[in-house]
């Protein structure tokens, strides 16, 4: 469920469990598709509970089942739930999954729309995509794209967390500034807006921007691209000058080697060798030199996998080594003259 926000003075509808059946079915309707998977994260109990309740009470209602809301025409929805893998989220591996196999991305072409789940014709959208369209029927394609600047039209489920004094998921105007999403819902910057390090604005999988220039930043797809990062997911992750950005960074790329599904050389060997460069730079047991070195390696392995998770594993390094290279260069420093923290060392 998410929080609606108040920007601009207009209302954003809240989404609930029974907006998205809506809106799975308004969707399934126009395609003239008979059967509709959601994919919940099996670590999400009370949540797949919620919407397992909102979907009997649909067919209770006749909304959905056969002969759906009187229309002549059968339509289910099931409800699956994974097993813990990240990579699940994957289109084609979340096809794998539903059909039963292991969740290993597939090669593109075929698409899944051309060829999907049982080798039918199928369409795979983020439950966010769908929970917002009966909204835009209700209230206009206009009243939608009135939030944003042009091209990045609408709205935007934005989950903040880290260093912020209330972290939250509320809904909000595209093209919000991050100034105002932050003071708006968050209740600011712990410590203050000078206390802010750095920002993930899309999730784990994009480059991190310094604080310095967040403050004035637009959340929308366009801005954060043209700061070479991006608005991926909107999970927006705040860190505050007690983070040990490389720790951090090191952490993402732990949890990139952890779920790399293995079927592609680059992403198997390489999410393993940048952990293991990042571990010894987290400790600044690394020569000046090896920066480069780990930079030339996630360029190799960007942009040459089945599935972005590759990509996902190069951004957050990229990121770093161009924000904080210097703190990585004085880390080695510090460790050759024995001036290394305690945090960093562990
Ligand atoms: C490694 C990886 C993990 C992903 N995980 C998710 C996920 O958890 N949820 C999701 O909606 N899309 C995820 N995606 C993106 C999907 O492949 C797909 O692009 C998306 O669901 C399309 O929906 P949209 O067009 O409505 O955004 C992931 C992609 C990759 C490469
Ligand atoms: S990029 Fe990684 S996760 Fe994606 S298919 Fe290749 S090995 Fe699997």
């Amino acid at each position: 469920e998410s929080e609606p926000g108040t920007c601009k003075d207009r209302e954003i509808m809240r989404h609930d469990p029974h907006t998205l059946i809506e809106g799975c079915l308004i969707a399934s309707f126009a395609m003239q598709a008979h059967a509709c998977y959601i994919y919940i994260r099996g670590e999400y109990i009370r949540e797949k509970e919620a919407l397992q309740a909102a979907i009997d009470e649909a067919y209770d209602a006749g909304l959905v089942g056969k002969n759906a809301a009187g229309s002549g025409w059968d339509f289910d929805i099931y409800l699956h739930h994974g097993a813990g893998a990240y990579i699940c989220g994957e289109e084609t591996a979340l096809l794998e999954s539903l059909e039963g196999k292991k969740g290993m991305p597939r090669m593109k072409p075929p698409f899944p729309a051309g060829a999907g789940l049982y080798g039918c014709p199928t369409t795979v959208n983020n439950v966010e995509s769908i929970a917002v369209v009966p909204t835009i029927l209700r209230r206009g394609a206009e009243w939608f794209a009135g939030f944003g600047r042009p091209n990045n039209a609408g709205t935007k489920l934005f989950a903040i967390s880290g260093h912020v004094n209330n972290p939250c998921v509320v809904e909000e105007a595209m093209s919000i500034t991050f100034e105002e999403l932050i003071e708006t819902h968050c209740g600011g910057i712990r410590g203050g807006w000078d206390n802010l390090k750095a920002v993930i604005p899309g999730g784990s999988s994009v480059p991190c921007i310094r604080g310095e220039h967040m403050k004035e930043a637009i959340m929308d797809f366009d801005y954060l691209r043209e700061q070479r990062s991006g608005l991926g997911t909107a999970a927006v992750i705040v860190m505050d000058k007690d983070t040990d950005i490389i720790k951090a960074i090191w952490r993402l790329a732990k949890f990139y080697k952890h779920e790399s599904c293995g079927q592609c050389t680059p992403c198997r060997e390489g999410t393993g060798w940048m952990m293991r460069v990042m571990e010894r730079l987290v400790k600044g047991e690394a020569e000046v030199e090896e920066i480069d070195m780990l930079f030339d390696v996630t360029k190799q392995v960007e942009g040459h996998t089945i599935c972005a998770l590759g990509d996902a594993a190069a951004w957050p390094i990229q990121g770093l080594i161009r924000n904080f290279r210097d703190e990585i260069e004085d880390r080695i420093k510090a460790k050759r003259t024995g001036r290394v923290s305690a945090v960093a060392a562990e």
